[in-house]
């Protein structure tokens, strides 16, 4: 099996109108990407199932949505003003600029394949350039490591002078924890439970040409999973968000099981906040990297929150009248890495004998961006009109494409290319027999299937 570069990804999905490159006609804008009509149908089915088996169908989980920007406290208290930072180096000749970590995995997977970067400090990592003389990689001599803050920053203000600074939040997960206190007094919750949430973060990454698997502006998903430290076994609650966060990607997402492996941090890698972390990592074109993290935040993010604020953030049991801080579990996760995951397990360039091939995106059907597409055979008005009706009845409940611009081959690889699981044809022979015949994108076996059955039929196929 041949397996997919980035760049032949890069190109496919902005050929079939997934991602475009920000701002194109003005020469791009760095680590940014637009999502095409078939790209954010795509995304928006991913969130959705995620929204779904998280929230909607459990009974210990609520949603919510805070704003991107929030009191500027919010991020001194969560440690990102003060420690938010990468190691950045600087190329000396053409002052571009690289996070030092990733120069030196470059270097060390030819030079030193033992070594485990996130094994090393900030000062072992400046000696190890140093040592090993390390370039950029346009050859020229590197600055030493600075830290770098990731965090945008922005101002809110009318009038010139009275601005004030703000952030682009850095992760979505702040937002919860701020409205901790809101959520328990005006909701039913009890502990154990979890607060999720979908939206914008931004970082101000360095790092270029990895897609969307590292962009300025992303989507997270976060669950911020609030227990008492005394009745709940931290680690059998990591363990059961690990089997739900795996059953999500193979099992929901539809995920080859083969690329997907836990990695657990080291003790000098984990976040400043975290007793524990693991990430749930996908062998993407570029090799095994971060899809999705859950780490055991304790009580810091409540504890620095009341410290700042100078507001209670402590929960009553009301069985006993015991007051304490909650402790919390966080799966989180990149929605972005997730459609790239899912482009990248469903791209397929299959041979069909005879110099032929076509190219296949075999998405899980209930996450195709057009589900059924309709085609009328035969130029003739006739055959047109009723396949437009088919279109219109099944446009009410599924996605649905019509075509008749090109031979039947040509429609149907245009088809198999955005990953279309069923293909209708409309004949001649359909206007007596009221049968039209439907074509499967993988297997591409024909059945016939009568046209006032269509519905159900097709409400079948996309049972989750
Ligand atoms: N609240 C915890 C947190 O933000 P993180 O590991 O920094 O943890 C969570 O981010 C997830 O967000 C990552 O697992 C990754 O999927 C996604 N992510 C982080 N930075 C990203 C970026 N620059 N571009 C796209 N996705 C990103």
């Amino acid at each position: 099996m041949v397996t997919t570069t980035l760049d032949t990804l890069v190109a496919f999905t902005k050929r079939r109108g997934f991602v475009y490159p920000t701002s194109e006609i003005y020469g791009g804008l760095a680590n940014s990407y637009d999502y095409g009509p078939y790209g954010v149908q795509l995304l928006k089915n991913i969130k959705d199932l995620w929204w779904k088996k998280m929230i909607e169908e459990r009974e210990d989980m609520v949603g919510l949505d805070s704003q991107i920007l929030q009191h500027p406290t919010t991020w001194v208290a969560s440690g990102h003003v003060g420690s938010f930072n990468e190691a950045m180096v600087e190329d000396k000749k053409t002052n571009k600029r690289y996070r030092a970590d990733h120069l030196i995995e470059a270097w060390a997977k030819k030079h030193d394949p033992t070594l485990v970067v996130e094994n090393l400090t900030f000062q072992e990592w400046t000696d190890y350039i140093k040592k090993n003389d390390i370039k950029s990689p346009d050859g020229n001599e590197i600055t030493e490591p600075k830290p770098f803050n990731q965090l945008f920053e922005t101002a809110i203000g009318v009038v010139s002078g009275e601005k004030s600074k703000v952030y682009l939040r850095g992760e979505t997960a702040q937002g919860i924890f701020a409205n901790f206190k809101q959520i328990t007094d005006s909701c039913r919750v009890k502990l154990p439970f979890g607060v999720g949430q979908m939206g914008k973060s931004f970082r101000n990454e360095i790092t270029q040409g990895q897609f969307v698997f590292r962009t300025l502006e992303f989507e997270q998903a976060e669950i911020e999973y609030f227990f008492d430290p005394e009745k709940t076994d931290w680690k059998k609650l990591m363990d059961e968000w690990k089997a739900s966060m795996w059953s999500f990607i193979s099992g929901d997402l539809g995920i080859d099981a083969a690329k997907l492996r836990w990695r657990q941090h080291t003790d000098k890698e984990r976040s400043h906040y975290s007793k524990d972390t693991y990430d749930l990592d996908y062998e993407y074109p570029f090799g095994w990297k971060e899809l999705w993290g859950i780490a055991y935040r304790t009580d810091y993010d409540l504890s620095q929150h009341m410290k700042h604020s100078g507001k209670t953030l402590e929960y009553v049991d009301s069985a006993t009248g015991r007051k304490f801080i909650p402790h919390v579990m966080e799966p989180a996760v990149g929605v972005n890495r997730m459609f790239l995951m899912v482009l990248a397990d469903a791209y397929h360039e299959e041979d069909l004998g005879e110099g032929k091939t076509r190219t296949v995106l075999k998405l899980k059907p209930s996450l195709a961006p057009v589900q059924v597409a309709i085609f009328p055979l035969q130029k003739d008005e006739t055959l047109r009109t009723q396949a437009r009706e088919i279109y219109g009845t099944l446009k009410k409940h599924f996605r649905v494409e019509f075509d008749d611009a090109g031979n039947i081959g040509k429609m149907y690889r245009r088809q198999d290319e955005i990953g279309t699981p069923y293909c209708v044809t409309i004949d001649y022979k359909s206007l007596e027999s009221g049968m039209v015949t439907v074509r499967e994108r993988d297997t591409m076996k024909q059945e016939t299937v009568l046209i006032k059955d269509l519905n159900h039929y097709f409400e079948q196929k996309f049972t989750i």
